[in-house]
């Protein structure tokens, strides 16, 4: 554990190094490279230490105007740096034919490994077959391909976080609230009536923090009471709307408690609420909201009282983990936590932790 700590710490330590290394290295991967290996070798076990100035990585993310992804994608960048490889990184805006193709464009022109975020999860199998007939190296991140695609071919990897994590941990926070605010059941029927913000349909964060926050309300020892639950994509403008539609179907003197699969959408109930009179300082009209990935507006919607807790989705390790993953198999080394600095279950899986984020802690996560 110790370990892992120090390797992660040394990791990060020489991201921001180089992140500092400035703003020459951007556009030039020579200048890159350099600055990475000097951080690089201050640093011998931040894995992969070999240079990888000839290593050239081509990422495709779902979509760019995603907040969580958008932190995974920088820390890419900066992982890149590090190694001193060169990373190309492309918007498939959520469209499963545009990343297709940008998948074909990047074998064409012979890159060394991808990394792919994809769009729709069924679309991993032909993906899989494309980088497999070429012998090229496969990174999966955030969305999780199925087991049997995973199987196909020895040389694709998965980052990610378990779901049921974060479910478990959202579901504790506001069952730890209830034990310390009895009247937050305002009809005292040991119940909690909620309503769930979810994000998009067949998405595994979706279904399984839906799943297990629930479960974990229970484990606690409480009833819970779905008023309604629907999807709005991640997205917090979407959820502004939904929370509306919620609040206007059930009254806000039902509802006891907004679970949100993520920030943005717990952000975006939050504004619904506030446009009512809620969650803005006054304790008589107040909802416990929660949501995941402890984002910078998350945190400062903590501090300000709008937003009970969230769970720190990790994104600066899975965006490492993924970018170590990819040129350590493009300089065809083992896939190991000595290669990659992450340990890897099952020779494919890294799975990067989850944090539960309270009042006590969120000031921790600020960045
Ligand atoms: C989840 C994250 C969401 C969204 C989604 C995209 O892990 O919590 O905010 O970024 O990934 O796939
Ligand atoms: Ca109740």
């Amino acid at each position: 554990m110790k370990k892992t700590l120090a390797l992660v710490l040394a990791a990060m330590m020489v991201s921001s190094l180089a992140a500092c290394g400035g703003s020459k290295a951007e556009s030039s991967s020579a200048a890159a490279s350099e600055t990475a290996s000097e951080a690089a070798s201050a640093s011998s076990e931040a894995a992969p230490a070999a240079d990888a100035s000839d290593i050239t990585v081509g990422a495709c993310i779902y979509k760019f105007d995603d907040t969580f992804m958008t932190g995974v994608r920088n820390n890419m960048t900066e992982a890149a740096k590090t190694l001193g490889a060169t990373l190309e990184i492309v918007d498939s805006q959520n469209k499963q034919p545009t990343q297709n193709e940008q998948v074909d464009t990047y074998i064409t022109k012979g890159v060394n490994a991808l990394a792919v975020n994809p769009v729709d999860l069924t679309a991993a199998g032909p993906i899989i077959d494309k980088a497999m007939a070429e012998d090229l190296p496969i990174v999966f991140l955030n969305r999780q391909p199925s087991d049997a695609d995973m199987a196909k071919y020895d040389k694709t990897w998965y980052v990610g976080a378990r779901a049921e994590e974060s479910g478990t941990m959202s579901g504790e926070i506001i069952a730890d609230y209830f034990k310390e605010h009895t009247d937050a059941d305002k009809n005292g029927d040991g119940k909690i009536q909620y309503v769930m913000l979810q994000g998009e349909p067949g998405h595994q964060d979706a279904t399984l923090r839906t799943e297990y926050s629930i479960k974990a309300i229970e484990s606690a020892g409480f009833g819970a009471d779905k008023l309604a639950a629907d999807t709005a994509m991640w997205d917090k403008v979407k959820a502004t709307d939904l929370m509306k539609t919620f609040i206007a179907a059930n009254g806000l003197d039902k509802i006891e408690a907004v679970l949100a699969n993520n920030d943005d959408m717990a952000l975006g109930a939050i504004e619904a609420l506030k446009a009512e009179g809620y969650n803005t300082g006054d304790a008589t009209k107040y909802i416990p909201v929660v949501g995941v990935d402890a984002t910078a507006p998350a945190l400062a919607a903590m501090k300000d009282g709008s937003l009970l807790g969230t769970v720190l989705n990790d994104g600066k390790n899975q965006g490492i983990a993924t970018i170590n993953i990819a040129v350590a198999a493009a300089q065809g080394k083992e896939i190991n936590k000595d290669n990659v600095g992450f340990e890897v279950t099952d020779g494919k899986y890294v799975w990067i932790p989850y944090v539960k984020v309270t009042a006590e802690n969120y000031e921790e996560f600020a960045s």
